[in-house]
């Protein structure tokens, strides 16, 4: 029989998805033959809507017609819209744009380290935590607590700790005079899909309080309807003083955004921010029909209804080679014995793609449109190859 040749990408730090992917619709790709895959992995959880939005295209479409980007020195009525979801929605009483998720821990970082300058006589360590993902600047990557992203960054940023996730105790003895602010996912997605405790939120809460810490949450991939709330920290009932977003934001365009409270707010000044890109009309333009829609209850009641669904539906496979299902929302992880990349690429064979966010663990992360039927479908597939 003949081989098929191997798809490759000229960007040789990628192994890609052996289709050649044509378009996209709801949670359908469709390739060069016309062959459907359920999309399990949405462009690295970005794309929430799915694919071929109207409302989301002609949002895009419309802002094309009258101009694509101007710079942030000019009024940009789609900016300023969207500030305003996201403040009205939020903790946040300013909103400064970037674009892309590390981007914006850079910034939430820097303004961290402003704040530790003038309020607290100049502290400026921040405590992230093992298994986390920030991004891949030599900041947000030195921030990113796996050591398996340090091996090139020679020499790393400077002033970063890291701690246990979930362990408050190994917090506390991490903290000193010196420490500026806690940085965290609240599911640590991208480090296998690990999910903070409430009881530990709770204490890294009032630990925050008790020692004058600001607390920055990574939403990157947790926030925008994911989890079921607009944003994750939502669902531990949080007050933080920073977050960022990115992933879907921009509909698929680059945009990210942070929100901060505002004690800090009230430390910002010109030139602390810059950004020639940052806050894209086209881009702000699809994040304003992203965030109108992620403000109807009734949508997010059925993310979290069909987060449930497919949590215990992959429970429900009762296989051995399943250890656990966990997750939240539609942000779910499937840790198995054996290996997740051959799942991966035995489901793209049958019509289903999956990403392994581990060597162990398959993460969910489909369109928060998607159906049941259409989970369905995902599960009948899975049951066949596990
Ligand atoms: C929690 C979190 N933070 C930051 C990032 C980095 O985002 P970007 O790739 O847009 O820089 C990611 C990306 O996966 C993420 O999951």
């Amino acid at each position: 029989m003949k081989k098929e040749k191997t798809i490759k990408s000229s960007d040789n730090t990628v192994d890609v998805y052996q289709i050649l992917p044509e378009k996209g619709k709801g949670v359908i790709i469709f390739d060069n033959k016309g062959k459907k895959y359920i999309d399990m992995f949405a462009g690295i959880a970005v794309n929430l809507f799915g694919y071929n939005d109207k409302a989301i295209n002609n949002a895009i479409f419309e802002q094309i017609k009258k101009y694509i980007h101007l710079s942030r020195l000019f009024y940009n009525k789609k900016q300023e819209e969207l500030s305003f979801l996201l403040k009205k929605n939020s903790f946040a009483k300013g909103v400064y744009f970037v674009n892309s998720g590390a981007e914006a821990n850079e910034v939430a970082i820097k303004f961290a380290r402003k704040w530790g300058k003038i309020k607290k006589s100049g502290a400026n360590k921040i405590i992230t935590f093992y298994n986390s993902f920030h991004g891949r600047t030599i900041t947000t990557l030195t921030a990113t607590g796996q050591e398996k992203f340090h091996n090139i960054l020679n020499p790393k940023a400077p002033g970063f700790i890291y701690a246990e996730f979930n362990n408050i105790e190994d917090v506390k003895n991490k903290i000193d005079n010196d420490t500026v602010a806690v940085m965290l996912e609240l599911v640590q997605a991208e480090g296998g899909v690990n999910i903070a405790d409430e009881n530990f939120i709770k204490e890294l809460d009032k630990l925050c309080d008790q020692y004058n810490i600001l607390l920055i949450i990574d939403e990157v991939q947790t926030g925008l309807g994911r989890t079921g709330k607009i944003f994750c920290y939502e669902n531990y009932k949080l007050k933080p003083d920073i977050i960022t977003l990115g992933k879907g934001l921009g509909g698929g365009l680059p945009l990210s955004a942070v929100l901060v409270a505002d004690k800090i707010y009230k430390i910002i000044e010109k030139n602390d921010h810059g950004t020639t890109m940052g806050g894209n009309p086209v881009a702000c333009a699809a994040g304003c029909v992203i965030i109108k829609k992620l403000m109807k209850r009734s949508f997010l009641k059925e993310v979290e209804s069909k987060g449930n669904y497919l949590m215990q539906s992959l429970k429900n496979i009762d296989s051995e080679k399943i250890k656990e299902v966990r997750g939240k929302g539609l942000l779910i992880g499937m840790q198995i014995k054996g290996d997740a990349k051959k799942i991966v690429s035995d489901a793209l064979k049958e019509g289903l793609i999956l990403n392994a966010c581990k060597p162990d663990v398959i993460r969910f992360v489909p369109p928060l449109i998607i159906s049941k039927k259409e989970i369905d479908t995902v599960i009948k597939i899975l049951r066949r190859i596990i």
